[in-house]
């Protein structure tokens, strides 16, 4: 466990802070992972002392004591010197995106030097030109080795299980490309719509606020070649090669009806709260194999899933007929996550009959232990130093590059709420529905 260390919790005031982040800290506190050495301090516009600081979360006495208010940022060195000789001081940027350059510059100019770290929520840039702009910025002031950028998709352990399912088992590496794989599809369904963000979403859209970087990350652990280690560095490597070879070949937006009425959103507005995509990752692994993306708001139930749809057997022997179904690979990342594998047996019986049957791994049913919160993972390996979860400065550029041409572009179409919107690009996406229960 790393000792003297500061957590700095810029923007402490607001909802993230009071949601996420504090009780992320408790409850990496109860397991040990960090300890009575360790400074929390709250930094915002608001005036708080300690205690009523303290007092705005539902957290022990005892991890209560490791927390402390500064309000804003003159004097903030002075006030952490006091508290200790700390050998890290990470801020955590809980603040509007709008101010990440401006306030790392701050941090600078106050002397926060070699020994500082920042942590850097999304959004991560609004296109290619603001992303790199802020890159730039920051890396003015701070080493890229000291930058932790959050997808917090990439700390839910479904995820980082995809790698280790794809290069730990020897089974599936040799399918693993366009020969045997017919189709790749993934989705992130959300029943919820826009709720108190109408502000910020309707500035966004669904292909900033979840394709550009959640889906795309997915894409890249699904696809990208084995890293030659585990450091981050090796493995941004391979998902920046990733990144390189996309295509995005089509796309369509759909907005739900009653999004107009939504509070912060403009009466006239065109963003788009469903998307579907339709990729292609052009080099000798995957080209000629299709990549389906959709996500959206306010749909039928809430669940993202991958799914690789393997090619068809010959029409021989049981498929003399051509009706059966191909094999595929189904991760569900959230909920219920797990992996079925959708396999053809024989019905039991005389004659031959044939079935779908799954083999599926659950984590429930494997696993006692709870799976631990994106957040609490993510702070927990930023003190470690740990950036294998990050997203690098390349990577966000890319992958902007990438989807820039698509945003706010083609013809918006409608859909009701609790409805999924089509037809889309493809009638030939995989029935995840029929995976719902598996593993519940
Ligand atoms: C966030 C998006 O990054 O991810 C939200 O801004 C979205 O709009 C959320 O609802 C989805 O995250 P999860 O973990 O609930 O799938």
């Amino acid at each position: 466990m790393p000792k003297n260390i500061a957590i700095v919790v810029l923007g402490a005031s607001g909802d993230l802070a009071k949601r996420k982040l504090i009780p992320a800290l408790s409850r990496l506190y109860e397991k040990n992972e960090i300890d009575n050495c360790t400074a929390i301090i709250g930094s915002g516009r608001s005036e708080f002392d300690d205690t009523s600081f303290r007092n705005r979360f539902d957290i022990s006495p005892e991890f209560a004591r490791l927390l402390s208010y500064h309000r804003g940022m003159k004097g903030l060195k002075e006030y952490i010197e006091k508290k200790g000789n700390f050998s890290r001081i990470i801020f955590f940027m809980a603040i509007p995106p709008v101010a990440y350059a401006s306030t790392a510059e701050e941090l600078a100019a106050e002397g926060f030097g070699p020994n500082s770290y920042l942590i850097i929520e999304k959004p991560f840039g609004y296109d290619y030109q603001s992303a790199h702009t802020l890159n730039h910025r920051l890396a003015r002031h701070f080493d890229e080795t000291h930058i932790f950028r959050i997808d917090h998709y990439l700390a839910k352990e479904a995820v980082q299980n995809i790698l280790v399912f794809r290069f730990a088992n020897s089974l599936f590496y040799p399918v693993w490309n366009s020969k045997y794989i017919d189709s790749i599809q993934i989705q992130a369904f959300e029943t919820l719509g826009v709720e108190n963000r109408g502000a910020y979403f309707d500035n966004s859209g669904i292909i900033r606020d979840m394709i550009q970087n959640h889906l795309i990350q997915l894409l890249c652990l699904l696809t990208m070649e084995a890293p030659v280690s585990l450091d981050a560095e090796d493995v941004r490597n391979q998902k920046i090669n990733i990144l390189k070879s996309i295509e995005v070949r089509d796309c369509c937006r759909y907005q739900y009806l009653g999004y107009l009425d939504e509070k912060g959103v403009a009466p006239d507005s065109t963003t788009e709260t469903y998307a579907e995509m339709k990729l292609s990752i052009n080099n000798f692994r995957w080209a000629g194999t299709p990549i389906h993306i959709r996500t959206g708001k306010a749909l039928n139930r809430k669940g993202t899933e991958i799914g690789l749809k393997f090619k068809k057997v010959p029409r021989l022997l049981f498929n003399a007929a051509d009706i059966l179904e191909p094999n595929k690979i189904v991760f569900k990342i959230q909920p219920s996550e797990g992996i079925v594998i959708d396999t053809i047996s024989k019905t039991p019986g005389g004659g031959i009959q044939l079935s779908n049957a799954n083999l599926a791994f659950c984590y429930r049913n494997s696993f006692k232990a709870e799976i631990p919160e994106a957040y609490q993972r993510l702070l927990l390996d930023a003190i470690r130093g740990d950036r294998t979860l990050f997203v690098g400065a390349e990577e966000t550029e890319v992958s902007w590059k990438k989807f820039e041409p698509s945003l706010g572009k083609g013809k918006l179409k409608y859909y009701r709420k609790g409805e999924v919107p089509g037809p889309g690009l493809t009638d030939d996406w995989i029935d995840f529905e029929k995976y719902i229960s598996v593993c519940e």
